[in-house]
């Protein structure tokens, strides 16, 4: 069964898009700081396409990647709701199919923590230097190990929601060998007076900071910053547990990896 299948609608009617909307907020001040102003955005694993539809909003022509089908179609109707253009397609983050065309390549809330391989992160980094125009941005946040082996255990079993019309049970647990979490996710939907079982298996890899700069370097990247907070730009520390990581596609630099 794929992920953000059956669940994709209730990830869509949750809090979960929040996240992304607010990094569309707090992102245009940050992205000046390194004398950057976007106009043509690629947000690859765009989900339900909460941040594309709040960027398109500002003016800005984006573009949304998310290898769930079901995902593409929420966003598409969030686009239309909102009366914004967004072109939205159904793809794998590790092969974009775009060359040098982007101005900022985005991919947010740990969507790169799905990659459970370097070989895989290290391909996606690949393929995002790829879409990106010379000097071009790429911004992302992953959860880090601590985040995945520590916060997300501290409760065994939660209620992540009970509104009536939808119970959503999550159960975490975490593989130290693998550096893998695994969030088993129950949830009930209401359909008048029955209610349908969903059941979903995320997987998600914890990665070393110093491994994500490695691999971001050998993709070509030059860091503008890693920071543990995207309000106050706060560094890293051994408790943080999400990273937020900025990096350029220098002026100049060879083509990139180029996506299988
Ligand atoms: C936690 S959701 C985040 C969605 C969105 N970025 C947001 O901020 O709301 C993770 C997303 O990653 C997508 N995803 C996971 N692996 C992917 C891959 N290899 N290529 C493209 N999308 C992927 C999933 O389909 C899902 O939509």
């Amino acid at each position: 069964m794929p992920v953000y299948g059956e669940f994709a609608e209730i990830y869509a009617r949750g809090d979960y898009p929040a996240f992304s909307v607010r990094i569309a907020e707090v992102l245009p001040p940050i992205l000046e700081r390194f004398d950057a102003a976007p106009q043509r955005v690629l947000d690859a694993a765009c989900g339900e396409g909460s941040f594309a539809v709040a960027m398109a909003a500002r003016g800005v022509d984006v573009t949304g990647i998310d290898a769930s089908p079901r995902m593409i179609a929420l966003a598409g109707q969030r686009a239309a709701a909102a009366g914004v253009s967004v072109r939205f397609l159904c793809g794998d983050m590790r092969h974009l199919p775009f060359r040098g065309q982007f101005d900022l390549v985005t991919c947010w809330y740990d969507s790169l923590n799905y990659l459970v391989s370097e070989e895989a992160l290290g391909r996606a980094f690949g393929s995002a230097f790829g879409a990106l125009a010379p000097g071009g941005l790429y911004a992302f946040d992953m959860n880090t190990t601590y985040g995945l082996a520590v916060n997300w255990r501290r409760t065994e079993c939660y209620v992540q929601r009970d509104d009536g019309g939808v119970f959503e049970v999550h159960r975490p647990r975490y593989d130290f060998e693998a550096d893998t979490a695994t969030l088993r996710i129950t949830a009930f939907l209401r359909e008048g007076e029955h209610w349908r079982r969903v059941d979903e298996q995320h997987h998600e890899r914890g990665y070393r900071i110093e491994a994500i700069r490695a691999m971001l370097q050998a993709a070509g990247f030059a860091e503008l910053g890693v920071f543990a907070s995207l309000r106050d730009l706060s560094p890293p520390s051994p408790e943080s547990g999400r990273l937020f990581f900025y990096s350029r596609r220098p002026f100049g630099a060879p083509g990139g990896l180029t996506p299988a």
